[in-house]
């Protein structure tokens, strides 16, 4: 039997996925721009993950969101039965797919997520300068493309283990002919700010806040203005942007609207429609504060 499906169908896919906002954010989306559609969370086991990309698509979805494990994992599966967005190839995994006539597209729409939450909502802009990124993982990765697009005068790499990041910053070092990029360890930074002078802004993109661990960064990292940015959010201050605050950082933002913003740039990629951002991410960092 043929299923008839009324709506388009749309989820995240992620194990464990109950914390997800994901549905939450495209529910608003949808309801703001008229679009008829349905988003699920789906908790997909690893070894479930290639059959459940497989049956989708029959069942009526038009796209999903990847969460964390499955990103590398849904790369993989993409590139082998689809296409690959440009930067979506290069950052090695994907947090988008989208289904149509011509087949599958596996996107990754973090990076530009990042920046359109840098720029358009706390207003930095990112030419000509000296951008600092933490970690060298998969968070990483994703995120290097979109930020050399914006052009920065340099981005350093920097990571608890110093030859992952001078790997990924050699994998991305032609990618950009204005751009400034290598990688080196964490404890280097102290020599590289003492060289080149302070950051404008340092990302960070590692998982320590996710086990509670601040980064400790030398003194003086961040320039007088400078900005600290963490891809991660919480209830309170993560541990990083907390020991940023106590260094005296005066500028300071966790990831939440990049949650809002790469969901808005997938919701585009399926519907053909950018949703207005603000009045999303303002109801979400509402509700964070009350739960
Ligand atoms: P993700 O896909 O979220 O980036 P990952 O690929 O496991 O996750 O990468 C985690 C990153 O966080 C790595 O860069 C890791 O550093 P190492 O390469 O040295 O392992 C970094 N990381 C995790 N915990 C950290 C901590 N407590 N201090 C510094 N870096 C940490």
């Amino acid at each position: 039997m043929t299923l008839i499906h009324s709506i388009d169908r749309y989820a995240v896919l992620g194990h464990p996925i109950h914390h997800s906002l994901s549905p939450v954010i495209h529910a608003a989306f949808a309801a703001q721009t008229g679009q008829h559609l349905s988003y699920e969370a789906l908790d997909i086991a690893p070894a479930e993950l290639s059959a459940t990309l497989s049956r989708l698509p029959r069942e009526g979805y038009r796209g999903v969101n990847i969460t964390v494990p499955h990103k590398e994992a849904a790369w993989a599966f993409a590139r082998q039965h689809g296409k690959l967005s440009d930067r979506a190839a290069l950052a090695g995994a994907i947090n988008t797919i989208a289904w149509d006539d011509a087949g599958l597209l596996g996107d990754n729409t973090d990076g530009q997520g990042l920046i359109n939450d840098l720029q358009q909502r706390h207003g930095l802009q990112l030419r000509g300068q000296r951008v600092l990124l933490l970690g060298a993982g998969g968070a990483t990765r994703g995120v290097v493309l979109p930020l050399l697009a914006a052009n920065p005068a340099a981005l350093i790499i920097a990571n608890r283990t110093a030859a992952k990041a001078e790997m990924l910053a050699q994998l991305f070092s032609s990618k950009s002919e204005t751009t400034a990029i290598y990688g080196c360890g964490l404890d280097a930074l102290s020599a590289d700010t003492n060289r080149h002078g302070a950051f404008d802004l340092v990302i960070n993109a590692t998982s320590a806040s996710l086990n509670g661990a601040a980064i400790d960064l030398p003194p003086g990292t961040l320039t007088a203005h400078g900005f600290a940015y963490d891809m991660m959010y919480g209830k309170v201050l993560t541990p990083f942007l907390d020991a940023q605050k106590t260094a005296g950082v005066l500028h300071l933002a966790d990831g939440l609207g990049m949650l809002v913003e790469q969901a808005a740039v997938a919701f585009a990629l399926w519907r053909g429609v950018t949703p207005e951002t603000q009045p999303v991410y303002r109801a979400l960092r509402e509700r964070l504060a009350r739960h």
